[in-house]
């Protein structure tokens, strides 16, 4: 059947049959929330880099925390921007069991039960070079980072960390965490793996966020992030990453990956989550502000993208505000 027959503007013009040949439906239960956590009181830093995102300090991750349940959001993910006193070459605050992110994990599960907190498991706020492993002449040794990624995943863990997420590329960091926390009885701690994580330019105003980008200077992550110029091997971190023990995986960063998304999804039944990262944020917002086209429709339009894709979920530095949005959002 062609025109004049099938004529495809049939099914487009009412809302009301729109809305009935809807494919894809973005809800507040897609969307998790990154938040920065700094120490302190009643304290909002902006970060210069993401237009309308505060570091909080705990008191505040609580309110905002309880807001994100409200609004139907499940999952907040905590990061934390440390004092750079507490930077080491080895990142030996990452395994303190009262540092700020253990704290914060504490205070937040006692307050919002309900609400699951997910924590990154890599160095890179806690080490003075910024690098998401340890640093040996030069070099990130793979088995040695692996020992102490695994040390700060237990600890994550005994503070009340719902999901582990390692995001520091390290190969066989799943497996091994996966079975120490087995056999430290955290069996019902979950592990979403950011598996195919690629060394993109879109986290600069993330490592602004975390106080990492100075310490990182000129160096990069090339040598264990993923290069994007590759699909093929991002199946095989997945398919890796899954046999280890991951209960999820993410792809990152979002958009110039929708095809990774896409062959991952098809690929495994494994929920796939996708991360909106801060570069992506920083130019939709900084589009919208400049009144180069309407903020909350382009939000809405980006995020769908990922859930077409096949994106089980998205992390977005814009959750609550798209919420809020969405039918039985308040
Ligand atoms: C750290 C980490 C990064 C992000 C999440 N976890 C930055 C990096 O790898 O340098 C980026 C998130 C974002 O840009 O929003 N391992």
């Amino acid at each position: 059947m062609v025109f004049p027959y099938t004529r495809l503007r049939r099914t487009r013009q009412t809302s009301w049959v729109r809305r009935l040949v809807q494919e894809n439906y973005l809800l507040p239960s897609d969307l998790i929330l990154p938040l920065f956590v700094i120490d302190g009181d009643n304290c909002r830093e902006p970060v210069e880099s993401l237009p309308g995102v505060d570091r909080l300090t705990i008191d505040l991750v609580i309110e905002t925390g309880r807001r994100a349940a409200q609004l139907g959001i499940p999952a907040v993910a905590l990061f934390p921007a440390v004092h750079a006193s507490l930077k080491s070459d080895d990142g030996a605050e990452a395994w303190n069991p009262d540092s700020l992110i253990c704290r914060a994990v504490r205070a937040l599960k006692a307050a919002v039960p309900d609400l699951g907190v997910i924590c990154d498991v890599a160095l890179d706020p806690y080490t003075t070079h910024g690098h998401d492993g340890l640093l040996k002449d030069g070099v990130i040794p793979n088995d040695e980072t692996v020992e102490v990624l695994v040390r700060q995943a237990l600890t994550l863990a005994e503070a009340g960390c719902d999901v582990i997420a390692p995001s520091d590329m390290m190969d066989g960091r799943v497996g091994v965490i996966r079975a120490a926390l087995e056999e430290r009885s955290y069996t019902d701690t979950l592990i979403l793996s950011y598996a195919a994580k690629y060394a993109s330019s879109f986290y600069g105003p993330f490592r602004d966020a975390v106080g990492s980008s100075s310490a990182l200077g000129a160096a990069d992550k090339t040598t264990y992030q993923m290069d994007s110029a590759n699909s093929a091997e991002a199946l095989r971190e997945v398919g890796l990453d899954i046999a280890e023990g991951a209960d999820m995986v993410m792809v990152k960063p979002g958009m110039p990956y929708l095809d990774v998304i896409r062959d991952v999804a098809q690929g495994f039944d494994v929920p796939v989550f996708a991360y909106q990262v801060s570069g992506e944020y920083a130019m939709l917002s900084l589009g919208a502000e400049r009144g180069l086209f309407d903020r909350t429709k382009a939000f809405h339009e980006s995020l769908l993208a990922f859930k077409r894709a096949g994106a089980r979920g998205i992390l977005t530095y814009a959750a609550l505000e798209v919420a809020a949005t969405l039918p039985g959002g308040r």
